[in-house]
């Protein structure tokens, strides 16, 4: 096993070229399913989750080829078994978006319940609602959800709660229902646009998404294509933080500036100059972190998945009380420990933490817990005096295309290093 070893205390200029986004590829890479033909999919991100998805559908029967680096063309032609088991679904949560392709493809699911980050509990009870809307019959036996159909009629569904992963799913299913599903309250993220023109340039029809209202005719069938996947905007945020901590000048290349706004508003707040050039955008730090507060929300809110990058920041404010305000997850506060190891002063009450700007933190060893929280560990290392080594790196490597390596072309003193047998064994203890 691998951990990082980060010497803080360097500045960070250069540019950063951002990377395809995760949390569309997740989506996109199981929505292949639905086109029964060869997809070709651009800007795919070199990543952990999507290297388990592509091991599923290889599983399942399909054949995946890398075309070059981040280009890969999946021919989904050949899948019969409608399967996805245990072993592979537990590794990330975009395994279950397989019920919702399954269901449209063949009128049957049998997906074992997912993995993911553990931030308390997290129900897919809308995955299931929108499911038997459609007219699926949803039960959970022998470690499977199992859905089953003989036929997907379009519904007029609304969402109790805005989920992410309820709107793909339910989008996905629809793509094959006959007639019209409205799916109200939907969630707007950036992936769900983007998974919804990779349906359309398939063949489906979709129209609303990016709103709280999506529209979806049902189509006899799908055909394959190229698509490129929308830049990462939480990759972005994440090394747009990086630099607001250590200060310094990067140029972030390869974004969309409109998904950036949540984050550079809050950027601004606290005194960090972002100039947007085109599809870049860069970030300077010139003065003192200033304090702020966060609630964060579904889309256009401030991203749940920058929260524990952007306390990383708050922690080196000069002085001044931050309040995070988590309105998505439950315990999403599981970093708060490690960094009070580094000297931060932090609170935390249910899904409130209150941030004492103490400066600086310093070096420390640190135990990645999920892939966001090792993602602000590693800002915190970049900023801190000292060493900080970071274990459970796996957590990161999910979500990061290269990190360290495009960390130190922006001039950051961070490699990956073997850990001991002793180190190996209490990680994994
Ligand atoms: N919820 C329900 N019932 C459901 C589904 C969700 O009550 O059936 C609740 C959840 O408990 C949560 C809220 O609704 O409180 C939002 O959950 P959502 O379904 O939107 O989350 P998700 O689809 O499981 C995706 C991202 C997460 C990101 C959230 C919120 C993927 C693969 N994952 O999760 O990304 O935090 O949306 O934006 O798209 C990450 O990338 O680090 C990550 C965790």
């Amino acid at each position: 096993m691998e951990k990082y070893v980060i010497n803080g205390g360097n500045t960070l200029h250069g540019e950063v070229e951002i990377s395809g986004a995760k949390n569309a590829a997740v989506a996109i890479i199981p929505a292949a399913v639905l086109a029964q033909d060869v997809c070709v999919i651009e800007n795919v991100p070199n990543i952990s989750d999507v290297s388990i998805l592509f091991q599923i559908l290889n599983d399942l029967g399909a054949k995946v080829r890398y075309l070059n680096k981040n280009t890969v063309e999946i021919d989904t032609r050949n899948i019969t078994e409608p399967v996805v088991p245990y072993e592979s679904a537990r590794h990330l949560r975009a395994s279950y978006y397989f019920l919702g392709a399954f269901l449209g493809r063949f009128g049957e699911a049998h997906v074992s319940p997912p993995g993911g980050c553990n931030f308390g509990v997290r129900p897919i009870d809308q995955h299931i609602k929108g499911f038997e809307a459609l007219g699926a019959t949803v039960t959970t036996d022998y470690g499977f959800i199992n859905a089953t159909c003989d036929e997907m009629f379009g519904s007029h569904i609304y969402l109790d709660v805005v989920s992410v992963g309820a709107t793909v799913n339910i989008m996905l299913a629809a793509v094959r229902a006959k007639g019209l599903t409205i799916l109200e309250n939907a969630a707007k993220e950036p992936h769900i646009v983007d998974l919804a023109n990779f349906l359309n340039a398939m063949g489906a029809q979709i129209s609303g998404a990016g709103t709280d209202v999506i529209k979806v005719r049902g189509v006899k069938a799908l055909h394959g294509g190229c698509y490129s996947i929308i830049p990462d905007q939480i990759e972005a945020g994440t090394y747009m933080a990086a630099v607001a901590a250590t200060g310094g000048s990067v140029l972030i290349r390869n974004i969309i500036p409109k998904h950036m706004d949540c984050i550079t508003a809050k950027l601004v707040e606290m005194g960090i100059a972002i100039e947007e050039q085109g599809d870049s955008i860069r970030v300077t730090r010139q003065h003192d972190i200033q304090r702020t507060n966060i609630k964060t929300m579904p889309y256009p809110g401030f991203p749940t998945d920058m929260q524990p990058q952007m306390a990383a920041v708050l922690c080196l404010a000069n002085g001044g009380t931050s309040i995070i305000n988590e309105g998505i997850w439950e315990n999403r506060f599981r970093y708060v420990d490690e960094f009070k190891r580094m000297g931060a002063a932090i609170q935390v009450d249910g899904k409130i933490a209150v941030i004492e700007g103490v400066g600086h933190l310093t070096g420390a060893p640190l135990r990645a817990c999920d892939l966001r929280a090792g993602a602000a560990m590693v800002i915190a290392g970049l900023a801190a005096s000292g060493t900080t080594e970071i274990s459970c790196i796996h957590f990161i490597e999910r979500g990061y295309e290269n990190l360290v390596g495009k960390l130190r072309g922006v001039g950051a003193d961070i490699q990956i290093v073997n850990q001991s047998d002793d180190e190996a064994a209490q990680d994994v203890g």
